[in-house]
């Protein structure tokens, strides 16, 4: 119960790793404030309140900025503050770079990149009052080491690393930190549909030898939430089972 009294704001809540992730706060303690911009993010929050754990829910979508403080307010309306920030909403629109059209181009940094931007500047005006705050940032292996049929994502992915450590260096003096973790491949509805030839392919490089799983992503951002980790801020930390190293 180390996250006892603390609360927690997860995007991209409703399923896959997001879910995963506030699964793991809520059990360490945390309140846990829900989001999604699906109606899936209702069941889900059933899901947790019938495990026992305090939770709210809030549908919304994170490159809207007024949904954004609908988000956060949710968490000090209903727990007085808000200590826990894990930018995970993320969505893909892959193409071949020259095919790609300039929506599909917009929509995914709209979400993907410009959603953190969002909802760190909205919870870092809080955390700042209360001289301490966890960020957290999803991005991927995409974006360290780019990925062919994935401009728009693997550069959103690139300017959550630039994100993160700005973070870091703006309000580390106040006792917040930001940290980025970058998966590789990791069982969910978004790699489900991936071909399974690119998959085995993956899978020779992985040192570990299996993909990993919500749990192991879940685990490593406990750490990044935990006063554990108060002395790491403006790190990268790759979750891919020894893929890039
Ligand atoms: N699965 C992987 O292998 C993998 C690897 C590296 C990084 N990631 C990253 O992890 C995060 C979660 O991935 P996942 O595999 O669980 O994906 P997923 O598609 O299963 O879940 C994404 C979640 O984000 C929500 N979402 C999408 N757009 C949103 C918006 N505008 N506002 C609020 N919520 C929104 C969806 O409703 C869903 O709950 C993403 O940022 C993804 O890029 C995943």
């Amino acid at each position: 119960m180390q996250l006892k009294g603390k609360t927690a704001v997860v995007t991209g809540a409703a399923r896959g790793l997001g879910k995963a992730i506030a699964f793991k706060l809520a059990q360490m303690g945390a309140n846990v404030v829900l989001n999604s911009f699906s109606d899936g993010i209702y069941k889900t929050a059933e899901e947790f309140k019938a495990s026992g754990y305090n939770v709210v829910a809030v549908k919304g979508d994170v490159s809207k900025p007024d949904d954004v403080k609908q988000i956060v307010k949710a968490a000090t309306d209903t727990y007085g503050r808000l200590d826990i920030l894990v930018n995970n909403a993320g969505i893909t629109k892959d193409k071949p770079m020259l095919m790609m059209s300039e929506e599909d181009w917009d929509t995914v940094l709209n979400i993907n990149l410009k959603g953190a931007f969002n909802c760190t500047k909205a919870a870092g005006k809080i955390m700042l009052k209360q001289n301490s705050g966890k960020i957290i940032n999803v991005s991927s292996v995409a974006g360290r080491y780019g990925n062919k049929g994935q401009a728009n994502y693997s550069a959103s992915k690139a300017g959550l690393i630039g994100l993160t450590k700005t973070t870091a260096k703006e309000l580390g003096a106040k006792g917040i930190t930001c940290n980025v973790i970058t998966p590789g491949l990791i069982e969910s509805d978004m790699t489900e549909v991936l071909p399974d030839e690119l998959k085995q392919n993956y899978l020779k490089n992985i040192a570990l030898g299996r993909f990993g799983t919500p749990e192991d992503v879940a685990n490593v951002v406990a750490f990044l939430a935990s006063e554990d980790s108060n002395y790491v801020t403006g790190q990268v930390i790759d979750i891919d089972g020894g893929l890039v190293m």
